[in-house]
């Protein structure tokens, strides 16, 4: 099972501030390299997220995790555990690959399970209150790195990496 974790993050691995993205429409570049990665497959996330994108993300299976008997959705399912939202994805079109989109609180859940991390590194200090759990790059290491200049859409430059988790042998 291959499960990604796919995360913008600033120079101090912030994600998030009151529960909205900190860069919120002056990457347009990292919105379209999260469209291109993720369109076709499931996708995993906390309720604070479903929340925040206000909707389900259209071309995909959205898995939305909540503690809460009580949280529905029509345009998501809802799951109460990490391993029941990997089992309710295999299940999916395009579950050969998982995509883990965040919050903070799932991503360190759902980080010991993951085999690659696509980070978009925005190069900026933003106000945050949520946070990339810290990555140990001893056990990982690059796939691919890319990176974008500014312009008018793209306020901020970019660097694009691909992190593969080192196997044991
Ligand atoms: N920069 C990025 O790439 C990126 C990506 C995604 C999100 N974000 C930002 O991150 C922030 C949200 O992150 P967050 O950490 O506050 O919230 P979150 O991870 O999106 O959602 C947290 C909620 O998910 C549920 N949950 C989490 N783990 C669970 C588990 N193991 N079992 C059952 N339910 C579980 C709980 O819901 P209940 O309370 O219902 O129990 C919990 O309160 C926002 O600011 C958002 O914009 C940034």
């Amino acid at each position: 099972m291959n499960i990604t974790l796919i995360v913008a993050m600033d120079s101090n691995r912030g994600i998030g501030f009151q529960n909205t993205i900190p860069w919120m429409g002056k990457i347009t570049a990292d919105m379209e390299h999260f469209r291109k990665k993720t369109t076709g497959h499931p996708v995993i996330m906390g309720r604070n997220t479903y929340l925040s994108i206000g909707r389900a993300l259209p071309n995909r299976a959205n898995i939305v995790l909540s503690n809460l008997l009580s949280f529905m959705t029509t345009d998501a399912q809802i799951v109460h555990s990490f391993p029941e939202a990997l089992e309710l994805a295999m299940t999916k079109p395009g579950s050969e690959k998982i995509f883990v989109i965040g919050g903070a609180q799932v991503y360190n859940v759902a980080l010991p399970y993951a085999n690659q991390v696509i980070i978009t590194f925005v190069d900026g200090q933003f106000e945050a209150d949520t946070y990339f759990p810290k990555i140990n790059m001893n056990e990982w290491s690059t796939e691919s790195e890319e990176h974008t200049q500014v312009d008018e859409k793209n306020l901020f430059p970019l660097r694009f990496l691909t992190l593969k988790r080192k196997t044991a042998f």
